[in-house]
């Protein structure tokens, strides 16, 4: 029996509203002759952001990369950093390319995130800053880190590339720490095809990030900093103004997708879905697992049988950061929960366009079952891709 879906079936797809709406932008933009330099897109990208996502300031960037180098730079953050393993190479990239040292502590199992508990051991007299990343849009704890910068006189720079819209209680995710930096990636709830941002509070921190992105200049003569060149064209800020009309929605199809796959795998012993508890605002960016004992297949094998019907799931994050090269020799610490964390997560597809066909063959392969092809084929009407 063929089990294969088709196509097949990543872990995310990029969203893109109907090409025709799009359109009357590219003609702006063609009628301004302004590409990029902080064009009229640009600041209506910006004031858009900011009411949407509820903050005060937003700096757009090139990608979260550069949005991440320059928040470091922004803060003059000097020594050591203290950051999470368990993450996307980006957050901790970015430390090196400061020339920062990287000092990875343990995780929280239950939030994937930072634990603070653990933070305070690894301050020493070298650590400025804390970068803890909202890893799968799930807040980090937010007011214990708050507490610990303040009683060690650190500043915190959240890589929130995974939390567009996270809300927790109080708000936006994005008014906690010095800075957030998003991004806007084509894998992103939210995406420009690539782009990114840095949250600021103030308009004098707001002012130095953009002098910082645009090469240091000040005016047309003078050049305050050594810069780089983190703008966001007019093409990507204006996608990002028609995407911004479609997030709810997209938002709203993701949280189907992670409904139909919480209850279909809520009683299938040794698999356990991440957790949404406590947000009060959640983007369902991902959909991670955790395969672990009774259940009869390693994560890795789990991986390799739904990859063979086409089903492109991702061991985000494994590696754990600290077992890549560059980072092997300085990493000396022990993270047990980050380790099994890597060893036995799984990244399901979810992404808007996700038939619930798909989500129920994705469901059947991980109950075991051998007629998962069926189970799609029946409901085939909505647009599944199953063959
Ligand atoms: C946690 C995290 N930080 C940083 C980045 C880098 O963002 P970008 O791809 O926009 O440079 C990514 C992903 O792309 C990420 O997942």
């Amino acid at each position: 029996m063929n089990t294969r879906t088709s196509p097949p079936v990543f872990v995310t797809q990029p969203s893109l509203p109907p090409l025709e709406e799009f359109l009357p932008y590219l003609q702006a933009i063609w009628d301004s002759k302004t590409l990029t330099n902080g064009g009229p897109m640009h600041q209506q990208l910006e004031k858009a952001l900011c009411e949407y996502l509820g903050v005060d300031h937003i700096a757009l960037f090139c990608n979260g990369t550069i949005a991440l180098l320059t928040a470091l730079q922004a803060l003059d953050i000097q020594g050591e950093v203290i950051t999470t393993p368990y993450s996307f190479v980006a957050t901790s990239h970015s430390l090196l390319w400061n020339r920062l040292t990287p000092v990875f502590v343990d995780v929280d199992p239950a939030t994937f995130n930072l634990d603070p508990a653990r933070i305070e051991a690894a301050i020493t007299e070298h650590t400025t800053a804390i970068l803890p990343v909202h890893c799968y849009g799930i807040p980090c704890d937010t007011t214990a880190i708050q507490a610990i910068a303040q009683r060690h006189g650190l500043k915190v720079i959240y890589d929130a590339a995974h939390a567009f819209g996270v809300e927790d209680t109080g708000g936006s995710i994005l008014r906690h720490g010095d800075l957030s930096v998003l991004s806007f990636h084509a894998t992103k709830v939210f995406n420009t095809f690539e782009g990114g941002a840095i949250v600021c509070h103030d308009a004098t921190t707001k002012q130095r990030i953009d002098r910082l992105k645009n090469f240091g200049f000040i005016d047309e003569t003078t050049v305050a900093a050594a810069g780089i060149n983190g703008k966001m064209s007019e093409v990507n800020a204006a996608f990002g103004l028609l995407q911004l009309k479609h997030v709810d929605q997209a938002i709203e199809a993701r949280r189907q997708c992670f409904e139909l796959y919480r209850s279909g795998l809520a009683d299938i012993p040794g698999i356990r879905p991440g957790i949404d508890g406590g947000i009060a605002k959640a983007n369902h960016a991902y959909f991670p697992i955790l395969v672990e004992p009774p259940y009869p297949l390693s994560r890795d094998e789990l991986h390799a049988r739904l990859r063979a019907h086409g089903i492109h799931a991702r061991r985000y994050f494994y590696p754990l950061i600290s077992d890549f090269p560059m980072y092997r020799d300085a990493a000396t610490g022990q993270w047990p929960h980050a380790a099994h964390l890597s060893k036995h997560v799984l990244c399901l597809p979810i992404f808007p366009t996700l038939s619930n066909s798909v989500i129920d063959t994705i469901i059947a392969l991980i109950n075991g079952s051998t007629n998962a092809t069926d189970s799609g084929k029946r409901r085939a009407g909505d647009g599944g891709a199953v063959d």
